[in-house]
C-alpha cells in the first residue's frame, strides 16, 4: 500500500497525479492546492476516467487540508509560480521560496516520515532550502529535474538518430538550468553504440544545446512552462521510490564531497529506492565534464545565496 500526496494542482501537479493513478503507481493519491475547488475538480475529472480506463487507484482533491495528506509515503511539491517566456527559473526564487518553506512545514506535521520530491523552481535551490529548513535526513529530500532533462536529451537523440525512443539511452547531470545542465554526450548510446559513432560532432552538439534550452523552447511555444513530461518525470521518481526499484535516475541530491562539491543540491545520478536516495553514483568525469560540473555548481551556489533564509 502506498500513499502519495501532490502539493499544487496546477499543470505539473495535476499531470503528475494523473500519471500516478492511471499507471497505478500509488494506491492512494491526495492532490492539494490553496485555490478553492481546483484540486477537488481536477481529482473528480481524473477519477471519472477510472471506469473508462479500469483504474484501481484512488485520488482525492483537497483545499489546504493537510490532515487529508497524513501518513503519506511520498510528497511531491509542485506549488509555486512557473516561468513565463523570457524568464529564467532563477527569477522565481522570491515567491517560490516562501511557498516551498511553508508547504514543507505543513507536510511534515502530518507525514514526518515521507520522502519529499521537490519540483518547484529554481528546483536545485528549492531542494536545498528544504534541506536547510526541514531537519530531514538527506536521503529523504530529492529534487526532480534531471529525470526530465534526461528524457528531453533522449528525445532529441532519438530524433537526430531516427531511432526508437526506447532504444536510446543518455543522461544529464548538473543544475536544472538552461546554462547549468550537462548532457553527458560521452555516455549516450543507441542499443550500446556510442552516439558519437552515429552522429557527427556538430549534430551531437546541437542535440546537447537543444536539450539545455528544452524547457525555454516549450515556454516560448506554450506561454508558460511545460507540464506533460515534467509531471510524468516526477511520477517516475515516485515510482522508483514506492516500488523500491533501485533504478538510477538523475536527481538533485545534497552533496557531501561527491563530485568534489559540498553543501549543495545539484543533479547527479542517484539510485532510488524505498529510502529515497539510497546512493549517489560517481561517474569518472573527464577534464571537460569536470570543468562544466564545477561551473554549474558555482552557478547553483550563487542562486542559493539569494535565498531569503
Ligand atoms: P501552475 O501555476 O500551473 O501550478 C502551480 C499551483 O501551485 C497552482 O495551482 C497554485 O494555486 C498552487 N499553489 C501556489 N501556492 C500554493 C501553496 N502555498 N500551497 C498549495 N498550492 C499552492 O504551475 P506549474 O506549471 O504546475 O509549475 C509548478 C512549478 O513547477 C513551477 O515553479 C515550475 O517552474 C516548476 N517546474 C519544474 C520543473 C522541473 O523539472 N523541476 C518542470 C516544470 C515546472
Ligand atoms: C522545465 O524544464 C521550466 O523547469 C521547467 O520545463
Amino acid at each position: 500500500m502506498s500513499k502519495v500526496t501532490v502539493i499544487g494542482a496546477g499543470n505539473v501537479g495535476a499531470t503528475c497525479a494523473n500519471v500516478l493513478v492511471t499507471e497505478g503507481i500509488a494506491d492512494d493519491v491526495v492532490l492539494l492546492d490553496i485555490k478553492e475547488g481546483v484540486s477537488e475538480g481536477k481529482a473528480m475529472d481524473i477519477m471519472q476516467s477510472a471506469n473508462i480506463l479500469g483504474l484501481d487507484s484512488r485520488l482525492k482533491g483537497v483545499t489546504n487540508d493537510y490532515a487529508a495528506t497524513a501518513d503519506s509515503d511520498v510528497v511531491v511539491i509542485t506549488s509555486g509560480i512557473p516561468r513565463k517566456p523570457g524568464m529564467t527559473r532563477e527569477e522565481l526564487i522570491g515567491v517560490n521560496a516562501g511557498i516551498v518553506k511553508s508547504v514543507t512545514e505543513n507536510v511534515l506535521k502530518y507525514s514526518p516520515k515521507a520522502v519529499i520530491i521537490c519540483v518547484s523552481n529554481p528546483m536545485d535551490t528549492m531542494t536545498y532550502l528544504i534541506h536547510k529548513t526541514s531537519g530531514l535526513p538527506k536521503n529523504k529530500i530529492i529534487g526532480m529535474g534531471g529525470a526530465l532533462d534526461s528524457a528531453r536529451f533522449r528525445y532529441f537523440l532519438s530524433q537526430a538518430m531516427g531511432a526508437n525512443y526506447n532504444d536510446v539511452d543518455g543522461f544529464v547531470i548538473g543544475g536544472h538550468g538552461d546554462t547549468t545542465m550537462i548532457p553527458m554526450t560521452r555516455f549516450a548510446v543507441n542499443r550500446g553504440v556510442p552516439a558519437a559513432e552515429i552522429l557527427d560532432a556538430e549534430t551531437l552538439a546541437k542535440v546537447a544545446a537543444d536539450t539545455m534550452v528544452g524547457g525555454a523552447t516549450l515556454t516560448g511555444l506554450l506561454g508558460t512552462s511545460a507540464w506533460y513530461a515534467p509531471g510524468a518525470a516526477a511520477a517516475s521518481v515516485v515510482k522508483a521510490i514506492v516500488s523500491d526499484s533501485k533504478s538510477m535516475i538523475t536527481c538533485s541530491a545534497l552533496l557531501d564531497g561527491e563530485y568534489g562539491e559540498k553543501d549543495l543540491c545539484i543533479g547527479v545520478p542517484c539510485i532510488l529506492g524505498r529510502n529515497g536516495i539510497e546512493s549517489i553514483v560517481e561517474y569518472k568525469l573527464n577534464e571537460e565534464e569536470a570543468a562544466l560540473f564545477a561551473k554549474s555548481a558555482k552557478a547553483v551556489h550563487t542562486t542559493n545565496a539569494a535565498l531569503p533564509c
